[in-house]
């Protein structure tokens, strides 16, 4: 999430001296405040990038109390500000208090355009580097296609699965609890398939009524039912040329089930009201959470349907299944809201991390996601805890008792952990587990992980 933040907030009580800097930055968006109380009031609304800061503000404008008041006021709303401060001549040591307080720079009246230019010139692209330097960080070798993160086994295969048939125009069939990543892995095939020019399209065969839904699939002419006042396209020509993501095809009516496989064997299609029919080139993408196998059993999904749509059953695991990738998008959800409100959180403590990584997430990853955005926003204090989380954390896990079984799986465990935990670096990793770096690559090895 890159933001350009081009606002400059000059805060100078003297008129002359504001509309004069204010002349000399013509290439920023520049706000303006005389005193503290408007000076905080455009840092909360705006959140300008660089602000420079006059110490002698009012009403004690012989003293720089005031000013370094409004210096801590606006860190503490947004500290990742570049904060310039303005001082009279001869008044080092007040810009030396300034810079000890987090101001970034200072500058010593009388007032010099070009340099006063050049310090905010490079407060501006310091904080360019700075959140390039943090995107590059975040985005690991464990994003993906679309923004996929990942490091589990398990879903470095789905990841794989999704670039390989992607090209390819067999029809896609996406399996998987609810939250899983089930639409951005269609996204995924979309973007990296041949008709990526083309429109990707998702319809959500549950959220749509029965009987308006053919008419949403196949469109209409003027006149074929009451209602049908001008000729309409439906989604599926909406897809020509692009991708079609059919959401929750276990919903779709057993009425129009027949009419769908129509069109994935002939690929036109004839509006209703019409029997002309209309050629579409379109990527077809399924998916649903529920087993449709069941269904066929009960007589509630077209056996002939299902073998179509599934040329390519993809199955994308439960969160709870992934090992290491709780973690892993905990702390990319956290960067990424974390940045939206201004950065004041540093991370996790301790036991949030342990109650995200023992419960069991029934909503997966947008569960996740969810509550680390709603985490970021109520927390209090600088490392978000297990209470903001709010995590009922009761692990029903069926038990095994063979003894081999269960070390290896906490061995494995806890190794994913401390490797996902340090970033994929062996050393650390080997330091937390309390064992040496040789004995960590033993173990990688006999117990097959991938990091
Ligand atoms: N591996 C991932 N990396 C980053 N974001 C992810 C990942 N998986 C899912 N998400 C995000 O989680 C949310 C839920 O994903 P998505 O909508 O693809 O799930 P779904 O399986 O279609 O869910 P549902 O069955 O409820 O429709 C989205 O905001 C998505 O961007
Ligand atoms: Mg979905």
């Amino acid at each position: 999430m890159s933001i350009k933040n081009n606002k400059l907030l000059i805060v100078e009580d003297d008129p002359g001296l504001q509309s004069q800097i204010r002349w000399c930055f013509e290439d920023y968006d520049v706000l303006l405040a005389e005193d503290r109380e408007s000076a905080l009031e455009q840092v909360r609304q705006h959140k300008p990038a660089v602000v420079t800061l006059d110490l002698g503000l009012p009403p004690e404008t012989d003293n720089t109390s005031e000013g370094m008041a409004t210096l801590k006021g606006i860190l503490e709303i947004e500290p990742n500000t570049k904060v310039i401060v303005v001082t009279g001549q001869d008044e080092k040591e007040n810009a030396v208090k300034a810079v000890g307080l987090g101001a970034y720079d200072f500058y010593s009246k009388p007032f010099q355009p070009e340099i006063m230019s050049l310090i905010v010139g490079r407060a501006f692209r310091l904080l360019e580097l700075e959140h390039e330097n943090k995107r590059l960080h975040n985005s690991s070798s464990h994003e993906h296609f679309n923004g996929v993160i990942a490091c589990s086994s398990q879903m470095q295969s789905v990841c794989k699965a999704v670039e390989k048939v992607a090209p390819s125009d067999a029809t896609v069939l996406l399996l998987g609890e609810s939250g899983t990543g089930k639409e951005i892995c269609a996204r995924g095939l979309h973007v990296k398939g041949r008709n990526n020019k083309g429109n990707f399209v998702a319809i959500n065969c549950a959220a749509i009524p029965d009987n308006l839904l053919e008419s949403e699939l196949f469109g209409y002419e003027k006149g074929a039912f009451t209602g049908a006042v001008k000729q309409t396209k439906g989604k599926i020509e909406h897809a020509d040329g692009g991708t079609l993501f059919l959401d929750e095809m276990g919903d779709l009516p057993i009425a129009l089930q027949a009419k769908l496989l129509r069109f994935l064997q002939e690929r036109v299609i004839e509006r209703i009201g019409s029997h002309t029919p209309i050629p579409v080139n379109v990527r077809i993408v399924c998916a649903t959470h529920q087993n449709l196998r069941e269904k066929i059993e009960k007589g509630e999904f077209r056996e002939d349907l299902f073998y179509r749509i599934s040329e390519i059953p993809i199955e994308i695991p439960p969160l709870r299944d992934r090992e290491g990738d709780v973690v892993l998008l905990a702390k990319y959800f956290f960067n990424e809201f974390n940045e939206h409100h201004g950065g004041k959180l540093k991370g996790f403590s301790k036991d949030a991390l342990s109650s995200m990584e023992s419960y069991a997430w029934p909503g997966n990853v947008r569960e996740l996601q969810n509550r680390i955005k709603r985490a970021v926003i109520m927390s209090d204090e600088k490392y978000i805890t297990a209470a903001d989380l709010e995590l009922d954390t009761a692990p029903a896990e069926r038990m095994n008792y063979n003894l081999k079984d269960i070390r290896e799986k906490v061995e494995r465990q806890a190794i994913i952990r401390a490797i996902s935990h340090v970033n994929g670096k062996i050393a650390p990793a080997a330091e937390l587990l309390g064992v040496s770096r040789p004995t960590l690559y033993d173990l990688i090895n006999k117990l097959n992980i991938k990091y």
